[in-house]
């Protein structure tokens, strides 16, 4: 149950992040478009956009393929996508642990940056292999352990509370796939390091995505003045000459293909 909980409420942070999403999605923009060149060159296919959240790329995938379904817990993310995008696609309000389709119906599920917020993350692989057809391709991209390290660190000089949510190294995530009955066809990992005017700004894009729930935080999340004051002072350890605060983003994506049962 607590992890159906954590979904809720990750829903809900990312429903509010609705209309400032795209403004605020500069990574997210960059690795979905990497994700693209990935996808197979035939257009006979029926493709999932998992976690489409506003449906930039679903629009992309609608204008390749035959069919395309956005999926999303979101029900402001879909409805923002649903008037921004093209009236073709079929979105559908769905948890990623419940697909809403037969077993063996789907040739590509395409997920950009969206199974990092997914735990147990095995779990979510066998629901996607149930869906694919033998053959069929999950292509996606996530981010791995280190990925905000600099936050991560900075909170902790200061509590011992969860700041940034945890996220698998490659090596799990190899273990995970070696139990299910997939092949890893692909897989790259990339650091990338974006850069800000000062702390403020790394939360305000974090707050614009709706990527600010961590599920293990022990109180409401909200560090009075003086835990932010001490966090950005630290932070300042990581300040470059140029006076651009970093943040790294460890960006993993991969191709896993469906074994015929
Ligand atoms: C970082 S956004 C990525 C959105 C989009 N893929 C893109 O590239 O812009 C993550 C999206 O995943 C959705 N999401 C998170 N957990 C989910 C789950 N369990 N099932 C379905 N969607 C989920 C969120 O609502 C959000 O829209």
């Amino acid at each position: 149950m607590p992890e159906v909980l954590n979904r809720i409420k990750i829903a809900k942070s990312f429903g509010l992040a609705s209309q400032s999403y795209d403004i605020s999605s500069r990574l997210q923009r960059y690795t979905g478009k990497n994700l693209m060149s990935l996808l197979p060159n035939r257009s006979d296919l029926t493709v999932v956009d998992l976690g489409s959240g506003t449906g930039f790329f679903t629009d992309i995938l609608a204008s390749k393929f035959q069919q395309t379904i956005g999926v999303d817990i979101s029900a402001k993310m879909l409805s923002f996508a649903q008037e921004n995008r093209s009236k073709e696609i079929c979105w559908l309000e769905a948890d990623a642990y419940y697909l809403p389709f037969k077993a063996n119906t789907i040739d590509v599920i395409y997920s950009n940056l969206v199974i990092q917020w997914c735990d147990p993350l095995d779990v979510i692989i066998e629901e996607i292999l149930r869906v694919l057809k033998p053959g069929g391709l999950f292509i996606f991209s996530t981010l791995l352990d280190g990925t905000l390290h600099e936050l991560k660190s900075s909170w902790a000089q200061v509590d011992d509370e969860q700041h940034v949510i945890d996220f698998k190294t490659q090596a799990d995530l190899k273990a995970i796939f070696d139990k299910a009955s997939c092949k890893l066809l692909e897989q790259k990992s990339q650091d990338l390091v974006l850069e800000y005017q000062n702390v403020i700004h790394l939360a305000r894009e974090l707050k614009g995505l709706g990527a600010n729930h961590v599920p293990k935080q022990k109180g409401k999340g909200l560090a009075g003045k003086d835990k932010w004051q001490k966090m950005t002072n630290s932070y300042q350890n990581f300040q470059e000459p140029s006076g651009i605060y970093p943040a790294t983003y460890k960006v993993y994506s991969a191709i896993l293909v469906k074994l015929n049962a």
